[in-house]
């Protein structure tokens, strides 16, 4: 059986928006575990369009499950990582310009710089995992930099047309298979949804999936009633207390 992260990046991109202290993203990240997150999952961007380094450091602090940072592998991450911890790195290939992250890490260019970098990350005692197309060259690179997990890439076979998403289930569950039979661990996520995403959970041998928009946008759906109706009682009621602002006589 599949276990859940939640990645919490969009709570976080709602606070950016304003530039303000709501929604905190670590107070979201004890109400993921409270809905029974095995995990907590965190972008840290190198543009910090979303998770703040802040963030980082109190979710270290407060996240009882397990910490998994998404970052790219850049020497600035690598330093931030080996000093908060976190109880997995999943490393992520990361564009400037890209609305979110497309496509999966190109590890077969990259093997030795990976290679030291995984080490290293590992030496500290953090897991390591390869954000990876389900593709047998790439997870043969990623057996070869000492990685001992991937997370396979569903974006294809989430965007995938309906008659194609048979096609792309099976190179899921291949990579799956491939990357079990090289004795690394697998996880997968991007852009699963509540539509889409029994069959990759199903796929035999997957540990873990990383799952966020659909999430945050479903909190959205059942939250927002709920949130509507606290604030017209407060407009249709107010308190009027004078040393609480009211201007009423
Ligand atoms: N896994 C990785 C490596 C990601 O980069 C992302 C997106 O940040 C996710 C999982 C979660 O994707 P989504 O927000 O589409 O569920």
């Amino acid at each position: 059986m599949a276990s859940l992260g939640v990645n919490i990046d969009h709570v976080a991109n709602v606070r950016q928006a304003r530039r303000t202290v709501e929604p905190d993203p670590v107070r979201y990240a004890l109400l993921a575990e409270l809905g029974g997150a095995d995990g907590i999952t965190v972008h840290l961007r190198e543009d910090r369009r979303h998770i703040q380094d802040r963030d980082v450091d109190l979710l270290r602090a407060t996240v009882q499950s397990r910490l998994n940072l998404e970052m790219a592998a850049t020497a600035e991450m690598e330093a931030i990582a080996l000093r908060v911890k976190p109880d997995m790195v999943t490393l992520v290939p990361e564009k400037r310009q890209e609305v979110t992250t497309e496509g999966g890490l190109d590890v077969t260019s990259q093997r030795d710089h990976l290679r030291g970098l995984v080490d290293r990350l590992q030496g500290a005692g953090m897991g390591v995992s390869l954000f990876v197309d389900a593709d047998p060259l790439q997870l043969e690179a990623c057996k070869a930099t000492g990685a001992r997990w991937v997370e396979l890439h569903t974006g294809t076979y989430a965007e995938a047309p309906w008659d194609q998403q048979p096609l792309a289930l099976a190179r899921l569950a291949e990579g799956s298979f491939i990357a079990r039979s090289l004795g690394l661990r697998v996880n997968a996520g991007h852009g699963l949804t509540y539509q889409n995403v029994e069959p990759v959970a199903a796929i035999e041998g997957m540990e873990e999936l990383n799952i966020g928009h659909t999430i945050v946008a479903r909190a959205l759906a059942v939250g927002l009633q709920e949130a509507v109706r606290e604030m017209r009682a407060l407009v249709q009621n107010p308190r009027r207390d004078p040393l609480f602002g009211s201007q009423q006589p």
